[in-house]
């Protein structure tokens, strides 16, 4: 059974207040919060076993070392990667997406294409661009529509056999919209072009299942999914992780090193330079197993709920217009008032105790489409509630008063 305020109860941040009122918080997009049992995680790593992972003999080394590995295979298991050497240990989501942009360059040639789509973070443009100018690749884009969905018959139009790479994220962080990866990776691979997919804002609705997909490189950050910050992972296939070289050297990633020769250790650790985020990485398995105990089918049910309910709700506010309207979304809301600056909203959100994003969430190229300089941007987790989102709809109604 799913019951939204035995979940509450798991996280202690749900209780406080903010400017004197109960916290509304809607910005899990940008970052989630973490329940109790993934700071526990936390707290026993360093009360109980904190030590440098892979290189000590000693109790406390190899026992952080097997926890460590615990959570590879815990993360292995969840994205249903084949060997848990095609998963690589991470910062984050953008880390994983520089680590494969780079390892790109040494396989790109001038006038090589690469494909990425309209709806994409910042952090899913600028890497690319970056190996078009180390590589002389040009890049190119799938358009939006009106709604925030990818065109894709300009998509299939863009194919060719110049195509190398496409990377698209699997939800929109800005619109909340579900591109249709499954065709994407599909029609990529038909003409011979690897797909890299960007599951930062997927990984807390979804369970990604990466075999299925047949996707080449997969995405996500723990710190969407109830885990820390600092920490994510890369799951690539095992063919293409040989491919590519390393992305930065130190400790860890060689088999051996003379000042004639170093070479590489075998995978993950090839991409595994220096000390990772050890107890980061724990807490990343701890934060899967949270979720999995609930169970992604009951999330993403109850937050369909949430979204639809918050949509009717907001629509129903005189000049509220929202930005993202795909049949495939997921629970996220960007919104803006007719004639108030979408900053001015957030503000006086705050001092109501309701957190936001506002701007341009990192995706500008979706702003200049609507020509807007941003929104207000509303994104639930299964932890929220109905009266929370009554909560925002009144507030919102307030500012609009306050404002106009
Ligand atoms: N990418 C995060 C967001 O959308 C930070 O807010």
């Amino acid at each position: 059974m799913f019951n939204v305020e035995t979940i509450r109860k798991d996280f202690p941040i749900l209780q406080r207040k903010v400017n004197g009122k109960p916290l509304v918080y809607f910005d899990n997009a940008a970052t989630s919060q973490t329940p109790q049992q993934v700071i526990d995680a936390i707290v026993e790593y360093y009360s109980y076993y904190n030590a440098n992972i892979h290189r000590g003999v000693h109790t406390l080394s190899q026992e952080a070392t097997d926890k460590y590995e615990q959570a590879r295979l815990k993360i292995q298991k969840h994205f249903n990667a084949k060997a848990s050497h095609e998963i690589i240990m991470t910062s984050g989501t953008t880390h994983g997406i520089n680590l494969v942009a780079n390892g790109f360059a040494s396989l790109l040639e001038k006038g090589d294409e690469i494909i990425v789509s309209a709806l994409e973070h910042h952090s899913n443009i600028v890497p690319w661009q970056m190996l078009c100018e180390r590589s002389g690749a040009i890049l190119k884009v799938i358009p939006m529509n009106d709604e925030g969905a990818l065109v894709m018959s300009a998509y299939a139009d863009l194919l060719s056999e110049k195509t190398k790479l496409v990377f698209v994220n699997h939800i929109s962080n800005a619109l909340g919209t579900i591109n249709p990866i499954e065709e994407i990776i599909q029609q990529a691979h038909a003409v011979g072009a690897a797909v890299l997919i960007d599951g930062a804002q997927a990984c807390p609705h979804v369970k990604p299942d990466v075999q299925a997909l047949d996707v080449d490189f997969y995405v996500a950050s723990a710190h969407k999914m109830c885990g820390p910050t600092g920490v994510g992972m890369l799951y690539g296939k095992e063919e293409w992780l040989k491919k590519l070289p390393p992305y930065q050297g130190g400790g860890e990633m060689i088999a051996e090193v003379t000042f004639e020769k170093t070479t590489y250790a075998d995978l993950p650790h090839k991409f595994e330079a220096g000390t990772p985020n050890i107890c980061g990485g724990i807490a990343f398995g701890a934060a899967i197993d949270y979720m999995n105990a609930i169970g992604f089918d009951k999330i993403a049910t109850y937050e369909h709920e949430l979204l639809d309910y918050a949509t009717a709700q907001l629509l129903n506010i005189p000049g509220l217009k929202i930005y993202g309207t795909s049949k495939q979304k997921t629970s996220v809301i960007s919104f803006n008032l007719a004639g108030i600056h979408p900053y001015d909203v957030g503000t006086l959100l705050d001092k109501m105790g309701i957190a936001v994003r506002t701007g341009h969430h990192c995706a500008q190229p979706i702003m200049d489409y609507f020509k807007i300089p941003g929104t207000i941007r509303a994104s639930f987790a299964f932890y929220n509630t109905r009266d929370e989102i009554d909560a925002l709809v009144t507030a919102v109604q307030k500012a609009q008063l306050m404002l106009s």
